[in-house]
């Protein structure tokens, strides 16, 4: 209402606490205002309309939620633009489009879905619907809770080989080195009840906001739940936010990529945690 050439608002927040805006008519224009968890802009037209936003000064919750089989091409880029500083995709794929990569990640991470002990988590941003993180946590299928993945029969037969749709040329030599490093510390380390952080990412523009912590708390709580250690290969990004965490170093292993025809070296740290009593 306007009151005494200037006006007068009464604004109710969700959490029911009232708040009373005074303006003198000289400030009536456009306002902002910040009130306890909301902001409040205050908009009078020529014609002297009234249009008052409140906004959430807090972003929207972001949630750890189980992916599915639609979530492809946000999960491809994801892991393609938080992993760019690294050599290994583009000198595996020394030809392929951005695109390309994109659509052959998508379908690549059918194989994780299709697989039940392997839990795919997203993160997305409620405002635009984007998928901001995603995470990968394998869970031997003896500590139960195994994923039960709906997913098309095209979604299915491209889970069972997707390496046949991978853009060409491809360093198949290096992609096979690569495996191979992994697969080798954790057959030696990682035991049948262990788990496993496969993967963890966080789109750049969102780093540095505790969102990774969301999903370290998802896996971390299960694994001290059923009382079982986390194995992972950190890289140089991951380790200090994994210390933190309770992982502690097991090895370093590194992937000369000058032996295949590429150029640098990737290194990649083992990690284990133990079990933490609550
Ligand atoms: C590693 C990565 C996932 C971290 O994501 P993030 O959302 O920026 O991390 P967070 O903001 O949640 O930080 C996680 C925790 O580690 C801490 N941390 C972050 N960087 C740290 C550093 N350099 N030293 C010590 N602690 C650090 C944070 O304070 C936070 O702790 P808190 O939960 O107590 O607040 C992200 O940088 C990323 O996607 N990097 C590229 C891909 C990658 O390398 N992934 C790891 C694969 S192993």
């Amino acid at each position: 209402m306007y009151k005494r050439g200037g006006l007068r608002v009464e604004f109710r927040t969700p959490n029911e606490s009232i708040c009373f805006l005074s303006m003198a008519k000289e400030t009536l224009q456009q306002l902002k205002i910040n009130h306890q968890d909301h902001h409040l802009s205050v908009i009078i037209s020529s014609s002297g309309i009234i249009s008052i936003w409140a906004f959430s000064r807090t972003p929207m919750e972001f949630q750890v939620e189980y992916a599915t089989e639609a979530d492809g091409p946000g999960l491809a880029k994801v892991n393609i633009d938080s992993f760019r500083n690294q050599r290994i995709l583009p000198s595996v794929f020394p030809e392929a489009s951005r695109q390309s990569l994109g659509e052959y990640k998508a379908m690549y991470s059918m194989k994780h879905l299709a697989n039940p002990e392997m839990h795919v988590l997203k993160m997305t941003d409620p405002s635009t619907g984007e998928i901001i993180g995603y995470s990968r946590w394998f869970i031997p299928k003896s500590l139960g809770g195994e994923t039960i993945p709906q997913m098309s029969e095209k979604a299915q037969e491209i889970a069972r080989d997707p390496v046949v749709f991978a853009p060409r040329p491809m360093n198949e030599a290096l992609y096979g080195a690569f495996r191979q490093l992994l697969e080798t510390s954790r057959k030696r380390f990682v035991k049948d009840e262990d788990m496993v952080l496969d993967l963890l990412a966080i789109l750049p523009e969102y780093q540095g906001r505790g969102l990774a912590s969301k999903f370290l708390q998802w896996g971390c709580s299960r694994a001290d739940q059923f009382g079982v250690r986390l194995y992972l290969e950190a890289t140089g990004a991951g380790y200090p936010v994994y210390f933190k965490y309770g992982w502690r170093l097991l090895e370093e292993v590194n992937l000369d990529l000058s032996q295949y025809g590429a150029e640098g070296i990737e290194t990649f740290t083992i990690m284990m945690r133990e079990p933490q009593a609550k």
